[in-house]
């Protein structure tokens, strides 16, 4: 694997693989071991969209590995507008050792990817969000829950998130439902590539059938970053898929509710359930910290041995 821009880019192997080297890793650190398996490199950390999670997890798990980021802001380089961006895949590739960035518009993260010498991230694009879904998983993972075995039930829109929840969930073998508005579901293409990957997929309009058994719950914002404009639009065709309690009664007892956070409280998920027992989304946001510095030291060749 060279880059990491979407979910699909992995086997199941090599989702299995990176959450054992972050297991080792979220371990070694918590036990106190400081080792620099990449001292003396650095990252560009390219952001055109804001971001509390995605920023903060690269910046400290490169710095934990020993190396560092540069931030830049997509207003400030002028990604695709003061310069091209293959230009600036090919300045940076001079400079630094990878590359993660969050972007508008998918194809800018392949076209980094595309006319850099050195290994990209996706950190969220309107089309994906592969580092979140790397990080849900291995939150279950670490559970010890069988991902062969259960059933996940994404609830709301088919967005980004959902896009990448849905391809590494088919690699693993998950059972998945989703529940979206009609004109809402996953892309088309999505959906296609799930079923090539021999995923289950079921895609409802009703809720409390996608939730109905289900073993996790998923749901994100109704307006994703970039779509502030349909804001109003949104919010009533998304009225009906509300992850609240009424909601959660119809998946397992047992059932673990997930987000990928930032939540808005009150529209797609209330606070009784997002701060409630069986929410798990601040272990999901710990663990964007411990399986990105999986993928980074994979992607960079660094050695776990020195970790
Ligand atoms: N979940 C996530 O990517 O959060 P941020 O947008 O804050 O980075
Ligand atoms: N779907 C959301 C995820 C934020 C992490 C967005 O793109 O804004």
């Amino acid at each position: 694997m060279k880059h990491f821009l979407s979910a699909a880019d992995l086997t199941r192997e090599r989702a299995l693989e990176l959450f054992r080297v972050a297991a080792e890793l979220k371990q070694r650190w918590k036990r106190g071991r400081r080792g620099t398996p990449l001292a003396g490199r650095a990252m560009a950390l390219i952001f055109e969209k804001p971001s509390l999670r995605t920023r903060v997890t690269l910046e400290v798990g490169l710095v934990q590995l020993g190396g560092r980021g540069v931030y830049l802001s997509g207003q400030e380089i002028g990604l695709g507008t003061r310069e091209s961006v293959p230009d600036v895949a090919r300045n940076l590739s001079r400079w630094v050792d990878g590359i993660a960035a969050r972007v508008y518009a998918h194809d800018t993260v392949t076209g980094l990817a595309r006319h850099a010498t050195i290994p990209v991230i996706n950190g969220l694009s309107d089309f994906e969000h592969p580092c979140q879904a790397l990080a849900d998983y291995f939150t279950l993972y670490e559970r010890g829950l069988d991902l062969s075995k259960i059933t996940l039930a994404w609830v709301g829109d088919g967005n980004n998130v959902c896009n990448s929840v849905l391809l590494l969930g088919a690699l693993l073998g998950t059972r998945l439902t989703a529940a979206c508005p009609p004109g809402y579901e996953p892309a088309e293409h999505v959906q296609a590539t799930v079923a090539r990957l021999g995923g289950r997929l079921t895609v409802t309009t009703e809720a409390p059938e996608a939730v109905g058994g289900a073993d996790v719950v998923y749901t994100d914002v109704w307006t994703s970053m970039g779509q502030e404009a349909e804001r109003e639009r949104r919010a009533e065709a998304f009225s009906r898929y509300q992850v609240n309690a009424k909601l959660l009664g119809f998946a397992r007892p047992s059932a673990l509710v997930m987000h990928c956070l930032p939540a808005h409280r009150g529209e797609e998920i209330t606070d009784d359930v997002v701060d409630g027992p069986a929410s798990i989304v601040l272990d999901q946001a710990e663990n964007r910290l411990h399986a990105q510095k999986a993928v980074i030291l994979t992607l960079l060749g660094g050695s776990l041995d020195d970790a």
